[in-house]
């Protein structure tokens, strides 16, 4: 380790006892560090007026909240110095002199036993620096729920701005048109669901029901349990088949024509048979001449599962 390295380590080292001394839990700072939050309104009269309406006001006005807990002073500290100095970002918790880690640090020094938010530090967006602040605005929030900064999908656009324009195929969940959200599948706080049996991240969609897909919170109808599963749509997911944001095909289907999809994992050369000892069984003869056999789902209708047919023909 180089002398910078560890002289930035120092550094670090330094700033993380400065911040644990003023956010400590253990070692509460003396009542009289307060200034209260009456008196910032002087020199800071455009956030105090506006803070009347800030969840975040509802301790400024409860009488049994800690001072370290109550209004300004629970996110920038207590603030005597800061006012004796009649101001000054030493005096005080300056979230724009932070690091993502101390902003993340500052907010789930509250915010921490949230069962949502329990993962957040080990969460995609955490360790890309992408913290409370980069999505919330405390004092310029520009929607009505959540403190966000801006309308949900455009906070998320002004990073993922790929993911527009898959909002705008001509199949698609109504995102852009205001219907949906995208925290309605994705938790961006982190998420617990596992990692799919076939090996691939979760990217933050969130789960829904006793710990399965979120697409299941509104698609109840393909949940189960169905005596007969598909097993595509149990083990290995909605993704599997379905472009969730948007796709130039009907229902969302990853494939323009359902054989195609079918025929991923289904590919008997020319039989749709079961296996039996690597043997191909021809029970049913699918003439894949015939056009007709070739939209599967014309006879395969319950195709996400079903309770009195093994081969989900009704
Ligand atoms: C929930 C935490 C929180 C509380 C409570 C809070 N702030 Fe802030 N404040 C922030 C954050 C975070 C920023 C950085 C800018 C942003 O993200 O909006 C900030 C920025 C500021 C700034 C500088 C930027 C600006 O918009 O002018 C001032 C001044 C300020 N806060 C004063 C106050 C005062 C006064 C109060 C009480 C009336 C208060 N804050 C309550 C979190 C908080
Ligand atoms: C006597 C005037 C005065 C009072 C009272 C005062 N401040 Fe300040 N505050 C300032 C000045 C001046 C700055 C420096 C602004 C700068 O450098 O851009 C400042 C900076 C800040 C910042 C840093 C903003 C940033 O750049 O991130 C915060 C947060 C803040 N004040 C919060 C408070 C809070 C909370 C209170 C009430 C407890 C308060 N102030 C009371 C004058 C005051
Ligand atoms: C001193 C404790 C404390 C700190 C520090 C704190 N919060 Fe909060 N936060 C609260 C409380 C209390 C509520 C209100 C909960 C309620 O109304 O049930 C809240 C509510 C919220 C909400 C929900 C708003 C809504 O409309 O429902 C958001 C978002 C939020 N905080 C973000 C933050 C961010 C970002 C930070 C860091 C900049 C932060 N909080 C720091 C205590 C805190
Ligand atoms: C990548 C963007 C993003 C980041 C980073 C982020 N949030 Fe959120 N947060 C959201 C969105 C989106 C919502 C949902 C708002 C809604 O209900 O429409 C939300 C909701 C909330 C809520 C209110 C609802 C709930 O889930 O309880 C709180 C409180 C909150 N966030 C706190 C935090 C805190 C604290 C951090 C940092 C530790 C943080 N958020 C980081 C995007 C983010
Ligand atoms: C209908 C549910 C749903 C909605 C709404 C949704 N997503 Fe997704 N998203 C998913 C699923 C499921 C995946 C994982 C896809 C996979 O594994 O193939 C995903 C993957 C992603 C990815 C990683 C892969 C990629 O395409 O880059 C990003 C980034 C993303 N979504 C962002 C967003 C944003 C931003 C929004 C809102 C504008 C949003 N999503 C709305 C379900 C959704
Ligand atoms: C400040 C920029 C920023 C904002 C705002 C933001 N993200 Fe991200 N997001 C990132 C970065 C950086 C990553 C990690 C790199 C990656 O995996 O693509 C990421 C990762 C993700 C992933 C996982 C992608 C994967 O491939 O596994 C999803 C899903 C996602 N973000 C959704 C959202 C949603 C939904 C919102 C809005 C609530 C949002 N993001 C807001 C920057 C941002
Ligand atoms: C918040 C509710 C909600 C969630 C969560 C949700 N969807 Fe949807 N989905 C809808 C609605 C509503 C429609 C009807 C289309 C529209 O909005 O125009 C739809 C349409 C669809 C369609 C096309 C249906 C058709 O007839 O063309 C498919 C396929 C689909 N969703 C799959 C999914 C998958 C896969 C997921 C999870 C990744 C998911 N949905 C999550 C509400 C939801
Ligand atoms: C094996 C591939 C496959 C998987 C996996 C799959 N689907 Fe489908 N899904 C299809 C096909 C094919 C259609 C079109 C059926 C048709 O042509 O009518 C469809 C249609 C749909 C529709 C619209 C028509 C309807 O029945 O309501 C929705 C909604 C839907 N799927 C949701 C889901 C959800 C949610 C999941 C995950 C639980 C899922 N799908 C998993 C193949 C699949
Ligand atoms: C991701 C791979 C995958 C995709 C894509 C897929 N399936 Fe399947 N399917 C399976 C597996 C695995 C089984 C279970 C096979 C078994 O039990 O021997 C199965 C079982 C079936 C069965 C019952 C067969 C039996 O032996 O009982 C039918 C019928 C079926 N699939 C039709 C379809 C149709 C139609 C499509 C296209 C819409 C499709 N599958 C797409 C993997 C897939
Ligand atoms: C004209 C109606 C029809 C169409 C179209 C059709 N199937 Fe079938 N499929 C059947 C019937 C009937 C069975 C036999 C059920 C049985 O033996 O109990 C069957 C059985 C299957 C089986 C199980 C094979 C076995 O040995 O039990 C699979 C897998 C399958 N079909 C896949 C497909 C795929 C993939 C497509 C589209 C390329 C498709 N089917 C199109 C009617 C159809």
């Amino acid at each position: 380790m180089g002398p910078p390295r560890i002289i930035s380590l120092l550094f670090c080292i330094a700033a993380a006892i400065t911040l644990s001394g003023l956010f400590a839990q253990q070692a509460s700072p003396a009542a009289s560090a307060f200034a209260g939050s009456a008196v910032c309104r002087t020199c800071h009269p455009n956030v105090a007026l506006q803070f009347f309406r800030n969840p975040h006001n509802k301790s400024s006005v409860a009488s049994n909240v800690k001072a370290e807990n109550a209004g300004c002073e629970g996110c920038h500290g207590p603030a005597k110095a800061h006012v004796d100095a009649k101001g000054g970002k030493e005096t005080i918790v300056a979230f724009s002199t932070l690091t993502p880690n101390q902003a993340l640090d500052a907010c789930l020094r509250c915010h921490a036993k949230d069962a949502n938010r329990a993962n957040i530090r080990r969460s995609n967006h955490s360790q890309a620096n992408v913290v409370c602040t980069s999505c919330h605005s405390i004092h310029q929030s520009d929607s009505s729920k959540g403190l966000l900064a801006k309308k949900q999908a455009d906070v998320c656009y002004g990073c993922h701005n790929d993911v527009r324009a898959q909002f705008s195929m001509p199949f698609k969940h109504r995102v852009n048109e205001g219907f949906m959200t995208c925290s309605d599948c994705h938790n961006p706080h982190g998420t617990n669901a596992p990692v799919w049996k076939t090996g691939r991240r979760p990217h933050l969609v969130d789960t829904g029901l006793q710990n399965e897909q979120a697409c299941m919170k509104c698609h109840t109808d393909k949940r189960g349990p169905f005596l007969f599963e598909h097993a595509a749509v149990r083990v290995d997911g909605c993704e599997t088949c379905h472009s969730p944001h948007g796709s130039t095909n009907a229902r969302l289907l990853k494939r323009p024509v359902v054989f195609t999809v079918c025929l991923e994992c289904h590919n008997g050369a020319g039989s749709f048979g079961r296996q039996s000892d690597g043997v191909a069984t021809q029970s049913v003869s699918h003439n894949m001449a015939d056009p007709r056999y070739r939209n599967c789902t014309t006879c395969h209708i319950r195709i996400h599962g079903s309770n009195s047919d093994r081969t989900f023909l009704r």
